[in-house]
């Protein structure tokens, strides 16, 4: 079947991560070296966590810093505090920021706790954030069973920039057992738009297992729809996907 976007498939995840680490590390460097700070877009979940082991490894070799570096994450839960263990500001700490010298000024992950009065500033200053930092240079993403990358569900339009977000019933599922079951899952999350990850300069999409093989093939081979918002990636002049082979056998 014909791809509309490159595709590169690994034996296995630590193989892609430790790749797509290298190359982010190169960039984070070649960044900096011409004078300014690397901006990240960075991601939550199970896919993450071996290329974030990469990181910390080349941080310990002495080979990546992360002390110029400017990070936006894509996604919240609403209603849970940062010292939540399931809140993302909570899993970033624990598996990555914990590790790397990046100055706690330079994160940016959406409040989970901010309340409904104050929701559309807070979304619009973390826009405002992304853009005065100078867009981002590098978008991390994950995908869902339901093709969501971030928290855009089916049904988000290709223009949606960061808002509240009802999560999709197969994603609240998906999340159950790390919450202890289906009723602690938060309905809701502040999420960036499609639009926003769209006009991240550089997007690497990850995605590991069998489970992912059949929505990796629609958005890389079926058509460009808001139904499956990982297929809007197929526009964009410089996003890759990284698969293990079982998330890539169906292609
Ligand atoms: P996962 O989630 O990494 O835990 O599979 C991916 C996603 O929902 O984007």
């Amino acid at each position: 079947m014909t791809e509309s976007l490159p595709v590169r498939i690994f034996p296995d995840r630590t193989a892609a991560s430790r790749t797509l680490a290298e190359e982010v590390a190169a960039l984070v460097r070649s960044i900096n070296d011409s004078g300014r700070p690397a901006v990240l877009g960075l991601a939550t979940g199970r896919t993450p966590l071996p290329f974030y082991a990469e990181l910390i490894r080349l941080h310990r070799e002495g080979k990546l810093s992360f002390a110029r570096v400017v990070t936006f994450n894509l996604d919240e839960y609403l209603g849970l505090p940062g010292n939540h263990p399931e809140s993302y500001r909570a899993f970033m700490q624990k598996e990555l920021f914990g590790h790397v010298d990046i100055p706690v000024e330079n994160i940016h992950i959406p409040d989970g706790m901010v309340g409904p009065a104050e929701l559309e500033a807070h979304c619009a200053a973390y826009e405002e954030a992304i853009r005065a930092a100078g867009g981002i240079d590098f978008q991390l993403l994950g995908i869902g069973r339901t093709g969501h990358i971030g928290f855009n569900e089916p049904g988000s339009p290709r223009e949606s920039r960061t808002r509240r977000v009802e999560l999709d019933p197969i994603t609240r599922q998906d999340a159950a057992p790390a919450f202890g079951g289906l009723e602690h899952v938060p309905e809701y999350a502040i999420s960036m738009g499609c639009g926003t990850i769209l006009e991240a300069r550089r997007i690497a999409l990850l995605a590991w297992g069998s489970a992912k093989a059949g929505i990796v093939r629609e958005a890389l081979t079926g058509p460009v729809t808001d139904q499956v918002s990982a297929s809007f990636l197929q526009d964009h002049a410089d996003a890759t996907f990284y698969l293990d082979s079982e998330a890539g056998a169906e292609l």
